[in-house]
């Protein structure tokens, strides 16, 4: 299976402002479906940009983005919002978790929002795999930030996304709780193992997440590196110690 489900064609994007600066400059890259990628970088390479512009959420100045084929960069609202919805779960450092609503309803918020109507026994089985369930009527605040890391991992989930975009999702975690939050979605990546089995049922997602930690880019299939707006290089099955040497590397040059 080597579908492509996000393709980033030429993408340049600047910053106004200051010296003008080029935050992607002219970035080509493909994800295949169902599988899980790091983009790693020194700080203001311009990973979040990237993740913000394969995701439909920023407009690149030039180039194209392919989400499942449909070229989102032209897309205007609302319709390219649709497409988002559709098509796409997004994973942040700090959760953007809504407070003042229960865990269940954050999870079915994006359906919601989507107009849509929720698929109430997906949404419970997804609780179950991130290890949520009986937390439903907790709000956010009650839970630690593992836990609210994998209510937003089961939000995205809820909407079987074929991408999820997370940006530093372990970022704000303990080495323990991140690593909770990296074996979920490898799993997701993977299917769960079981869900393949079901008919009809898409096998897994795929991930694209920007990440600081070698460690944390060891759960990829695959991981690029940005330096300056651009892809430097790329590394596949990467270990720690392959993506550490990389970085090192990468942030010399
Ligand atoms: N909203 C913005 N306005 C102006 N400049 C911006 C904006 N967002 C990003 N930039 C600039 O674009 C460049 C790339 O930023 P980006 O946030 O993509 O980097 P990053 O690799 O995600 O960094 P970090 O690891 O620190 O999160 C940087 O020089 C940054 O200062
Ligand atoms: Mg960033």
């Amino acid at each position: 299976m080597t579908e492509t489900v996000v393709e980033v064609i030429d993408v340049t994007k600047s910053y106004a402002g200051g010296a003008g600066v080029r935050a992607l400059d002219g970035v080509s890259v493909g994800f295949a479906t169902g599988t899980f990628c790091a983009v790693m970088g020194p700080s203001g390479s311009g990973k979040s940009t990237l993740l913000h512009c394969a995701a439909g959420l920023d407009r690149p100045d030039s180039g194209r983005v392919l989400l499942a084929g449909q070229e989102i960069s032209r897309l205007r609202e609302p319709k390219l919002t649709e497409a988002r919805r559709r098509r796409v779960g997004f994973v942040f450092q700090s959760y953007n978790l809504m407070d003042s609503l229960s865990v269940w309803h954050n999870v079915l918020l994006p359906q919601r929002l989507a107009g849509v109507r929720p698929d109430r026994d997906w949404a419970r089985e997804v609780m179950r795999r991130v290890g949520l369930a009986g937390r439903e009527n907790d709000r956010p605040g009650q839970l630690s930030g593992g836990q609210r890391q994998r209510v937003a991992l089961a939000r995205a989930l809820a909407g079987r996304p074929e991408v999820i975009f997370a940006d530093e999702p372990t970022g704000a975690l303990d080495i323990s709780a991140g690593r909770e939050v990296l074996a979920l979605l490898r799993d997701a990546v993977d299917g769960f193992g079981d869900l393949g089995s079901r008919s009809g049922e898409r096998s897994g997602t795929a991930v694209i997440m920007v990440t600081h930690d070698p460690a944390a880019a060891a759960w990829a299939d695959r991981v690029v590196f940005l330096a300056d707006g651009r892809i430097v290089t790329e590394l596949a099955d990467p270990t720690a110690e392959k993506v550490a040497a990389q970085m090192t590397a990468v942030s010399a040059r």
